[in-house]
């Protein structure tokens, strides 16, 4: 039995690789594997979206272009984060793409490099915001002899919560990025994420850059199923000890948790160590014996405490805090709505003392 296992079903991920795939297509598909995969373990991830039909794969850092190279992964990579001189050599070193949006910085890519320049088209974060100095990036990479101007990208804020301001992202990129590309063609136009992908054909150009939906999270917040998309990572513990309480006595730090009446505490040695989160105190369910049981009392590093009620089951039963036991399911989402975050956020929180297994 381990404390806290994090269980990814790859055949998962690979079928939604393949239907975020069929959705893009003629658009090929870019996995987006940074962060650890949202937490799902980045080479494993990488290898079934590739299984299902990804040919590039997109990352934040040069070093998880590195480690997405040491763990075997040929083929495209596209390093997407502002890099660092010292970063840019160790992307480029690992055979990355990177991004640019300045002229100095294409000065200072070492040859050999595929660049892809980035137009800040709204979200106020990487790229530039004039067109103007996007376009003359694109030429200074195109004239410098040992670059190979690879794509031309942009980013949306709001495709999982604002159609209109998505569609003036477009009026914005659109025209710039069919102007380069009839000046270069062959370029690689990109800018969709999952929620572009889903809901914006217009959107999706030459290729589409998905992460959420691929691990089966829904980019909208609402149940993945709804768009097809099937949920790989469950987070699982067991009930160690099971104790009985009395009324007026508590369970955990600062006696969040005081019973009303006489029932059964199961202890479930995971914690916000493990990257649950301490905001879930008193506010999440968990699944033991099939049934869904509320999580009492205050979330500790390494121990959460559940009310097993009068009939509970013996030490060693499986407890799911993420995941489907029986005919119950608690989806990320689910938990990210009592905590006020985003799923991606639930998953990526899940800590490295957690192992991931992949059965
Ligand atoms: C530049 C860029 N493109 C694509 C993605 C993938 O987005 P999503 O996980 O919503 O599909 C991200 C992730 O945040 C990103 O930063």
């Amino acid at each position: 039995m381990v404390r806290a296992l994090a269980r990814v079903d790859l055949r998962a991920i690979e079928r939604n690789a393949a239907r975020m795939a069929r959705a893009a297509a003629p658009a090929v598909l870019c996995a987006v594997v940074k962060a650890d995969g949202y937490g799902h373990g980045m080479i494993a991830c990488a290898r079934a979206a590739r299984s299902g039909g990804a040919t590039w794969l997109a990352v934040a850092t040069a070093q998880e272009a590195r480690g997405l190279r040491d763990g075997g992964l040929d083929g495209p990579v596209l390093v997407m984060g502002a890099l660092s001189g010292e970063e840019l050599a160790l992307a480029v070193a690992a055979r990355a793409d990177v991004v640019a949006w300045r002229e100095d910085f294409v000065a200072a890519i070492p040859d050999g490099t595929g660049v892809h320049v980035k137009l800040d088209s709204g979200m106020g974060r990487l790229g530039t915001r004039d067109a103007g100095e996007a376009t003359r990036v694109a030429a200074a990479v195109a004239a410098a002899p040992g670059l190979r101007l690879a794509g031309a990208m942009t980013h949306f804020a709001t495709a999982d919560d604002d159609p209109g301001f998505l569609a003036e992202q477009l009026a914005a990129f659109t025209p710039w990025a069919q102007r380069l590309r009839e000046h270069y063609p062959g370029l690689l136009v990109h800018a969709a994420n999952s929620a572009a992908t889903l809901r914006e054909p217009s959107a999706r150009f030459d290729m589409v850059r998905c992460g959420i939906a691929l691990y089966g999270m829904d980019p909208f917040g609402e149940d993945p199923a709804l768009h097809g998309l099937e949920p790989a990572l469950s987070l699982r513990s067991y009930v160690a000890e099971v104790k009985r309480v009395e009324p007026g006595q508590s369970a955990g730090y600062g006696r969040r948790f005081v019973a009303a009446e006489p029932t059964w505490l199961g202890m479930l040695p995971i914690g916000y160590g493990d990257g649950y989160r301490r905001a879930l105190t008193n506010n999440a369910d968990v699944l033991v014996d099939g049934r869904r049981v509320p999580l009492v009392g205050t979330v500790s590093m390494d121990n959460v405490t559940v009310d097993l009620g009068p009939e509970p089951p013996p030490r060693g039963a499986e407890a799911v805090l993420i995941g489907a036991q029986g005919s119950e399911r608690i989806l990320a989402e689910e938990l990210a709505e009592r905590v006020g975050t985003i799923n991606y956020e639930i998953t990526c929180a899940i800590s490295a003392r957690v192992p991931r297994e992949y059965p």
